[in-house]
Parts: structure tokens; C-alpha cells; sequence
């Protein structure tokens, strides 16, 4: 008999765990992959920019997994929702958890929580058209937007808010959020680094493609561009050279602007019923490598503030986390017996979509190891229990509906190839008609 497992989470971990557990010689193995959304990839479909057409590809590899005969989408059921670590326990062999970071980090400062302070995960899941985020949850009205940290995320953002919607017309951006883009007032953006420009985060070819953009000029202060030292890796040594030719650049009058800064830490959000502005600190780093603050001050008259500081994951319901690495403790992907994870619920939320490959092969070879020669679970298919919860899983071919249903809408909208529909009421609606 099959050794089947469960997969939770159809992310880039759990598409590649279920490839490495199926195209394995030793054993024959079944997989359900277990979505809460009626949709697959995870981030590859609201994470990647929509304007990073190459990388959104990847699906394209991610698909031909789900095709595989040992391979089951299932879509709309919810791991601590419709079913239990108990339930899956007592209907699969093993079960892998790979649901990501969801959540935004938190900067803990005053005035965090006003209106127009956003965590980029809602900016991100917004322009992406994630069914957990309204369409009209946006209105760009602020002439000065704010962008907190310097990492690949934060260049997303900016580069998103700098296009004009005639940029983003072919991508896959939902209709109405490319209405709202359109009607955008902002003309200056500030993307804030704490640290210096050999500290950031951001990686080379990110970076040179807010050079290249053609309605905002891009600025950044000659004084904050100095690096101290030099023996850097190659891609930080990239990093320094283009910022500094950007330090070097007139501004020829673009509609919009980007100010890259360096060496300010936020220590305030200020405004009473919104944000009206955001309080830096000048910073340096103690002898011990540390970010201090100089006492040096400066304020930015911005009306939004993105929070672009990293992601974090949320606990499971029933599986161990620990709220200091806000990770499932492991050991190379063994939580308990039985139990397995993978991805950024493995090792936090840092690297790209193929660090996630050689992950979840670490994991599946444990898994493996662990369950030779076991006896095999054998209670119902998973369907019985969802049944018996009224809770119908999203197939893959629902899935394929709801994507001829957005290749459809931008064939009648005459946007390129795709238009993500909005809403989880709308895919439903693409998939069960
Ligand atoms: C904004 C952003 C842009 C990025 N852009 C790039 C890029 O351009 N290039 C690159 O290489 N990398 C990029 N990355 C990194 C890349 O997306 C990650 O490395 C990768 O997606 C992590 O994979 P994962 O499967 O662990 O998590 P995810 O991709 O987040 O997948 C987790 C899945 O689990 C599901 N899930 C969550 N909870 C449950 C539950 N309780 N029950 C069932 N299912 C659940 C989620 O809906 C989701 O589908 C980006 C990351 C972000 C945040
Ligand atoms: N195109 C791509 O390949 C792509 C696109 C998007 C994302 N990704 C990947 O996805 C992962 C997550 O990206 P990310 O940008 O969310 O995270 P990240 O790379 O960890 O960057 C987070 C940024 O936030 C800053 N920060 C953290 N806490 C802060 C605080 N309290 N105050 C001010 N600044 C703070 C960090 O500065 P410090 O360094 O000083 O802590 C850093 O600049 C990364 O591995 C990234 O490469 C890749």
C-alpha cells in the first residue's frame, strides 16, 4: 500500500515536498495538498510583483506537479479551520505543515496602529488580489508615502507605487485595484533604511530596476552613500556602486520621486486621526554592531506609512511554534512523530522560491527515513470527514476554471493575459458554474 501524506499549505514548500515525495524511487507515496485558498502557489500568485511576469512562471513548474496522477489539489480547506492535527493524524501516514509567514512583523513604535500605517503584507496581498483584502481597501491619496526597510518586499512596493497604472495594465493586478492605482496622488516616495547602504537587504538586480524606472527619478544623498571598508561580497559591492552612481544623479523632473535613505531609524508614526507624518532617528552602529540612535532628528511629511520590516509566521493550531524564532521547531523537518514541516514555517521567512526546493527535500528525506518499514494508517479518504463537515474541496480542475475564468476577463477587458478576479465569491462563482 501507497504511503500517503498529507501536505498543508500549496506554496512553493508544499509543491516542491509533494514533487520530492513522489518522484522518489524507495517507496510508492500518495499526496493530498491541502490549500485554505481555492487557488495554488502561495506567494508565487500573491507575493511575487505582478510586474515580475519571468518569476511568476515558476507556476508553470509548480503545475505540473499538481498533474502528477500521486498528486490531489485540494483547495478551500483550512488546517485549525474544517479539520485538526487529530483528523489528519488518523487519515494519513504523515502530514507536512507549509503555510508560510502570513503575518506582518511589527515595528513597536507610537502611532503604529493609525490609519494610513500598513503592514506591506495587506499592501502586497492588495495589489496582488488576495480574497482576505477588499479591492477598495486602498485609496493612494497622500502626495508623501513612507517605505520602512530595505529589503527585496520593500523594492516591490515602492516599484508598484512608482509605476504609472499604464505600466501595470498588462500585468495580472485586479481590475479595480489598477482603477485605484490610476487615480494615485503620490509624487514623492521614501524608502528608509536603518542601517547603511551595505547593510541592505535588497539584492542587485532588484535594486538596479528602480533606476530604470520611467515616471519616477530616483535620489539619494551623496552623505548617506558612503561606505566605510570594502571588502564586501560581490552583491553588496553592487549594491554600493549603483547607489552611489544614483547620488551622483540630477533629477530631471519625472512625475514621481524616490529618495533611497540610509541611517534613519523610524521612532514615531505622528498624527490624531491619521498619520500626518513619520519621526526618524540618524543612526550609527555601536562597537558592537548595534543600531543606535545619534539623537539626531528628522521628520517626513508623509500620509502613509508602509511597513516593509519582514514577514512572520502563525501558529498551528495543535503544533508546537516558538514564539522566539515564531518557527516550528524541528530537526531537519521532524516536529513530532509523524509530523514534518517545510518552508518559511521551517526556517523563518527569508530566501527565494527555489531555497525552498532543497528545504522541503531535506524534510521529505527524514519523513522517509522515519516511516520505512511502519505499518500504514488506513481509515477513509479525507473527502468522508469534509463531507460529513459540509466543507467541499476546490479541485484542481475548479482551479483550471477559475484561471480560464481571469484569462477570459482580461480578453474581455483587453489587459494581457490574465486579470486576477477579486474576491473568494468570484472564484467560487468562476469554479461551481
Ligand atoms: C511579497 C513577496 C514577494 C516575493 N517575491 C519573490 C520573488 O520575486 N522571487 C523569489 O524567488 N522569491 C520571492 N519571494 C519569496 C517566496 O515567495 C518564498 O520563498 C516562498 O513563497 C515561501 O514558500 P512557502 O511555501 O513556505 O510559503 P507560501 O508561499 O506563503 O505558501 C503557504 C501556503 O499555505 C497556505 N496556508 C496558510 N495557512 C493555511 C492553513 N491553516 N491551512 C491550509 N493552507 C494554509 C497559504 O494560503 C499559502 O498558499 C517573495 C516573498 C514575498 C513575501
Ligand atoms: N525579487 C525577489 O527575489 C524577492 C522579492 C521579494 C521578496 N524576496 C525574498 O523574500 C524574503 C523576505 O523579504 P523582506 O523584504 O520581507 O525581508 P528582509 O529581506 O528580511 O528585509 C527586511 C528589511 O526590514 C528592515 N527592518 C527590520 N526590522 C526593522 C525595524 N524595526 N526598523 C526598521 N527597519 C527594520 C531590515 O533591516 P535590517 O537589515 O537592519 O534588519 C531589512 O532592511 C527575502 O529573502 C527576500 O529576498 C525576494
Amino acid at each position: 500500500m501507497a504511503l500517503r501524506v498529507a501536505v498543508i499549505g500549496s506554496g512553493p514548500a508544499g509543491i516542491y515536498t509533494a514533487e520530492a515525495l513522489v518522484k522518489q524511487s524507495a517507496e510508492p507515496v500518495q499526496v493530498d495538498v491541502l490549500e485554505r485558498l481555492p487557488t495554488p502557489y502561495g506567494l508565487v500568485r500573491y507575493g511575487v510583483a505582478p510586474d515580475h511576469t519571468s518569476i511568476k512562471s515558476i507556476a508553470n513548474y509548480l503545475r505540473r506537479v499538481l498533474e502528477l496522477p500521486e498528486v490531489r489539489f485540494l483547495g478551500g480547506v483550512t488546517l485549525g479551520d474544517h479539520l485538526s492535527v487529530e483528523d489528519l493524524l488518523g487519515r494519513y501516514d504523515a502530514v507536512v505543515y507549509c503555510t508560510g509567514a502570513m503575518i506582518d512583523r511589527k515595528l513597536g513604535i507610537p502611532g503604529e496602529d493609525l490609519p494610513g500605517s500598513v503592514a506591506a503584507t495587506d499592501f502586497v496581498n492588495w495589489y496582488c488580489g488576495h480574497p482576505d483584502v477588499d479591492p477598495d481597501r486602498f485609496t493612494l491619496d497622500s502626495s508623501e508615502v513612507a517605505v520602512i526597510g530595505v529589503g527585496n518586499v520593500a523594492v516591490d512596493v515602492v516599484r508598484v507605487l512608482a509605476k504609472t497604472s499604464d505600466e501595470l495594465r498588462s500585468t495580472d493586478v485586479p481590475h479595480d485595484v489598477l482603477e485605484r492605482l490610476s487615480e494615485s496622488q503620490v509624487k514623492a516616495i521614501h524608502m528608509v533604511g536603518r542601517r547603511g547602504p551595505e547593510h541592505a537587504k535588497f539584492t542587485l538586480k532588484e535594486l538596479r530596476e528602480l533606476g530604470e524606472l520611467a515616471n519616477a527619478d530616483v535620489c539619494v544623498r551623496p552623505e548617506e552613500a558612503v561606505v566605510l571598508g570594502g571588502d564586501f561580497p560581490r552583491q553588496v559591492q553592487g549594491n554600493i556602486k549603483v547607489l552611489q552612481s544614483w547620488s551622483a544623479r540630477e533629477p530631471v523632473g519625472r512625475p514621481r520621486r524616490l529618495d533611497v535613505r540610509f541611517w534613519l531609524r523610524p521612532v514615531e508614526i505622528l498624527g490624531t486621526e491619521r498619520v500626518e507624518g513619520l519621526k526618524l532617528e540618524r543612526t550609527r552602529l555601536s562597537e558592537e554592531g548595534r543600531v543606535v540612535g545619534t539623537g539626531e532628528f528628522e521628520t517626513l511629511p508623509v500620509g502613509m506609512v508602509l511597513r516593509s520590516v519582514g514577514y512572520q509566521s502563525v501558529p498551528l493550531p495543535g503544533v508546537p511554534f516558538s514564539d522566539r524564532t515564531m518557527t516550528v521547531p524541528n530537526e531537519a523537518g521532524r516536529v513530532r512523530d509523524r509530523e514534518y514541516v517545510a518552508g518559511w514555517l521551517k526556517r523563518g521567512p527569508t530566501g527565494v522560491i527555489g531555497t525552498n526546493k532543497s528545504d522541503a527535500a531535506e524534510t521529505v528525506r527524514t519523513l522517509l527515513a522515519d516511516l520505512e518499514g511502519r505499518e500504514r494508517v488506513d481509515a477513509g479518504p479525507i473527502e468522508a470527514l469534509l463531507a460529513e463537515r459540509d466543507v467541499r474541496p476546490v479541485t484542481y480542475e475548479e482551479w483550471l476554471a477559475i484561471e480560464a475564468a481571469e484569462a477570459e476577463l482580461a480578453r474581455t477587458l483587453g489587459r494581457g493575459e490574465r486579470v486576477k478576479l477579486a474576491g473568494l465569491e468570484a472564484m467560487l462563482r468562476a469554479c461551481r458554474s
